[in-house]
């Protein structure tokens, strides 16, 4: 029988506690994964007893209160805080959102926090975004054209032409749904994931590109596409409400089209 066995350092023990100060009567409870390679040590969930008088209704207010008033060790991604760069994306009571955008109020009890799940970790909230960012390289995220400039300098595209890319450019590569897909779990090295393949696919959509072939051809693998099994934690999770799932299936639909 195969034997599993998880390294040590992936165990989270129990962690620190730090408590509010006497007198608070608006007070939640966060528990927060921390991780800290260098230490050497396991994992652990820290309990803050955070006072919300004075603090925003976001959970990333709340993690920017605890970084700037409790520990200033606290170690996460943000920059627009309005749901625009996708860098302050975690796994927020059970679910991979955006801290800048899930209202706390929204969350019953204690508010726990972990990283996006299965990712190599840097640090507490900060997993290493390396493969994906590599994989979105490998799809070739630019314009691709092999026709001459057209003398008024634009390729313009008719309205209809231009609908085609909505739902599919206002992704942010959060890679919520990446992480949330089992699929890239367990293949996460070879299937390129729903965020990558959504990106993909808005490419192949845009009536400019000229690639739309080359860019089918790549996809056409037992493992960068067909790892989907069309199980849609990818669009359940998406932040932005978009569809990756629904772009994948038109990917395929592309593939057996041109059969
Ligand atoms: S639909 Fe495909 S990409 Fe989305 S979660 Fe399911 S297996 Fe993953
Ligand atoms: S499709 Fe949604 S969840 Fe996935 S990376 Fe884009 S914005 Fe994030
Ligand atoms: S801080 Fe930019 S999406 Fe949350």
């Amino acid at each position: 029988m195969v034997e599993f066995a998880l390294p040590a350092d992936s165990r989270i023990v129990g962690g620190k506690t730090f408590k509010a100060q006497a007198g608070v009567t608006n007070m939640r409870i966060f528990k927060i994964y921390r991780f800290n390679p260098d230490s050497g040590e396991n994992p652990r969930l820290d309990t803050f007893e955070v006072d919300m008088d004075g603090c925003g209704v976001k959970v990333l207010d709340a993690l920017n209160k605890i970084k700037n008033e409790i520990d200033s060790t606290l170690t996460y991604r943000r920059s627009c805080r309005e749901g625009i760069c996708g860098s302050c994306a975690m796994n927020i009571d059970g679910v991979n959102t955006l801290a800048c955008l899930k209202p706390i109020e929204d969350i019953k009890g204690v508010v726990k926090i972990y990283p996006l799940p299965h990712l190599p970790m840097v640090k507490d909230l900060v997993p290493d975004l390396t493969v994906p960012y590599a994989q979105y390289h490998s799809i070739e995220p630019w314009l691709q054209t092999s026709s001459a400039v057209p003398t008024d300098g634009e390729r313009l595209q008719s309205e209809e032409e231009r609908s085609r890319l909505d739902g599919l450019w206002e992704c942010i590569l959060c890679f919520c749904c990446q992480t949330s897909c089992p699929s890239y779990w367990w293949n996460g090295e070879r299937f390129l994931g729903p965020a990558i393949l959504l990106q993909a696919y808005r490419w192949i959509a845009d009536s400019r590109d000229e690639a739309a072939g080359d860019r089918l051809d790549d996809l056409d693998d037992p493992f960068r596409l067909y790892r989907c099994h069309t199980i849609m934690n990818c669009t359940n999770t998406c932040p932005k409400d978009l569809n990756p799932g629904q772009a994948i299936g038109k990917i395929k639909a592309a593939l057996f089209k041109r059969l």
